[in-house]
């Protein structure tokens, strides 16, 4: 179990403020597996491998780069973490939470979050984008459990959106307007590594789930509590067990991933460009 206030942050915040000097980004991306195609879109003034950040540590999944990258556009900041923790790696929820404790420290205050999902609701096929609704935390705990510390917010935070309603319309209209309209829907999150039952899919269906996977709710509940305006997305690589007459496998959802890659990056070049506009006067 993990007790979020044991967990000492300030190293991996110095770690970073020594590498990318005082700056004062307007949002933060965490990127989930083949997400970091969009770094190829940007130029990145900082890139500080997560091994160099302390507590963060390396990613351990084949395809989660393990880097923080600061990047320009129309002279705003944007962090993007190109890799994250999950966990199925038994390391608490530390790591978990420490990208999300750096960009809300740096003065971030929208935090957008990416990742691979298996398709629960019919007519989500692989390589759709689906923007989250609302999630339902199937992961057993919550990153809030243990001492309370202010800096998450309130001891019991309202969950009612957590997902922003206003910047989920604008990242759909932006999309949209792009040529790449995104689907919508509820995400489910599995603490994981296994992959869902098909009876568990059948049980995650009817409580009203769209798709699955096994990140991003940790980080989407905390960056809430701190106050961040949050978005997700997911990318539908497969669909969910038993829904297809097929076993899953990594490769193939690697395999989806590597085809979405343009639209991915397309979509997330367009919203990033958004959230760097000059806020109106
Ligand atoms: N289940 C859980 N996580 C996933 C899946 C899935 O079907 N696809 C990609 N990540």
């Amino acid at each position: 179990m993990s007790r979020m206030k044991q967990f000492d942050f300030s190293p991996a915040l110095t770690a970073v403020r020594q590498q990318i000097g005082d700056v004062c980004p307007s949002w933060a991306l965490i990127l989930g597996s083949g997400w970091s195609v969009v770094l190829e879109r940007f130029a990145s003034t900082h890139i500080v491998p997560y091994a160099d950040i302390p507590g963060l540590g390396q990613a351990g999944v084949q395809g989660h780069a393990g880097e923080l990258h600061v990047v320009e556009i129309n002279g705003r900041l944007g962090l993007v973490f190109a890799g994250r923790r999950h966990l199925y790696e038994g390391i608490g929820f530390g790591p978990i939470a420490t990208p999300v404790y750096i960009a809300k420290s740096l003065g971030a205050e929208t935090l957008l979050l990416t990742n691979a999902a298996g398709g629960i609701r019919p007519g989500l096929a692989p390589g759709d984008l689906m923007l989250l609704d609302d999630h339902i935390n199937m992961m057993g705990q919550s990153p809030l459990t243990g001492e309370h510390d202010a800096f998450w917010g309130p001891r019991f935070p309202d969950q009612s959106t957590v997902y922003d309603p206003a910047l989920r319309q604008t990242l759909a209209s932006v999309a949209e307007r792009a040529g790449h309209p995104l689907d919508h829907g509820v995400y489910l999150a599995t603490s994981g590594p296994s992959y869902e039952t098909p009876a568990e899919i059948r049980a995650y269906a009817t409580m009203g789930a769209d798709a699955v996977g096994m990140s991003t709710v940790p980080e989407a509940i905390l960056g809430n509590a701190a106050g961040m305006r949050v978005a997700g997305i997911s990318c539908i690589t497969n669909v969910a067990a038993g829904v297809a007459d097929k076993a899953l496998a990594h490769d193939e959802v690697l395999q989806v991933t590597e085809q979405a890659k343009p639209r991915m990056g397309d979509v997330l070049a367009v919203i990033c460009r958004h959230l760097s506009e000059p806020p109106p006067a």
